[in-house]
C-alpha cells in the first residue's frame, strides 16, 4: 500500500471489530430468518460485504443506488435514485445498509422510498454517523462510529471516486484534496 491517505480516523482492525458488534446489535433485534439487507451502492459495498459475512446465512442482499453528491464534497440536497431495486419487498423484514450518513437527506428519501412499498418492518445500519456533530434529527438507527463534521474517505467513501479502496477510514482536508 502507498502512503497514508489524509489523517487516519478508523484503522483497518477497529472497523472489523465494531462491524461484527454490530452484526451481533442487527441479529439481537431482527430476525435472522427473511431478513433483507438493502446495500446503498456504491459507498456502502465494503461494509455491507464484511457485514454480511457476520451475519446469518440466510439474509439476502439487494442494491439500489442513490446520489446527491455529484463527486463534491456536500450534499446537493437533491437525491435521486439512480437504481431501484429489482425484488418486491412487501411484507419483508427490510434493513437499509448504508457506510454514512451525512446531511441525512438521503435517509430520509430511503425511507420513505422503501416504506410506502409495504415491507413488514423497515430498519437502518450505517457504519458512520455525523447526526449527533450536525444536531440532525434522524431515526433509530444502528451506528458503527460517530463521527465529527469532517470529510472521510476509505473504506467505501470516496472523493470524486478515489479512495473507496483504501482499507482504513481518514479525514480529507482541503490541502490533501485535488485541484
Ligand atoms: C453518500 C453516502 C450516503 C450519502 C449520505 O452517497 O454513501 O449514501 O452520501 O449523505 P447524506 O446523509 O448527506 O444524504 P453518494 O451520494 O456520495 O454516492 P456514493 O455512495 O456512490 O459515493
Amino acid at each position: 500500500m502507498g502512503d497514508v491517505i489524509g489523517e487516519v480516523l478508523f484503522a483497518e482492525a477497529q472497523i472489523r471489530a465494531r462491524v461484527r458488534e454490530m452484526a451481533q446489535e442487527i441479529t439481537a433485534i431482527l430476525p435472522a430468518k427473511d431478513l433483507l439487507l438493502v446495500a446503498v451502492l456504491k459507498g456502502s459495498l465494503f461494509f455491507l460485504v464484511d457485514l454480511c459475512r457476520e451475519l446469518p446465512a440466510e439474509c439476502e442482499i439487494e442494491f439500489m443506488q442513490v446520489s446527491s453528491y455529484h463527486g463534491g464534497t456536500t450534499s446537493s440536497g437533491d437525491v435521486q435514485i439512480r437504481k431501484d431495486l429489482d425484488v418486491s419487498i412487501e411484507g419483508r423484514d427490510v434493513l437499509i445498509v448504508e457506510d454514512i450518513v451525512d446531511s441525512g437527506a438521503t435517509l430520509s428519501r430511503l425511507l420513505a422510498f422503501l416504506g410506502s412499498k409495504g415491507p413488514r418492518s423497515l430498519s437502518v445500519v450505517t457504519l458512520l454517523s455525523k447526526a449527533r456533530a450536525k444536531g440532525i434529527d434522524v431515526p433509530a438507527m444502528i451506528v458503527g462510529f460517530e463521527i465529527p463534521d469532517e470529510f472521510v474517505v476509505g473504506y467505501g467513501l470516496d472523493y470524486g471516486e478515489r479512495y473507496r479502496g483504501l482499507p482504513y477510514i481518514s479525514i480529507l482536508r482541503e490541502a490533501d484534496r485535488l485541484p
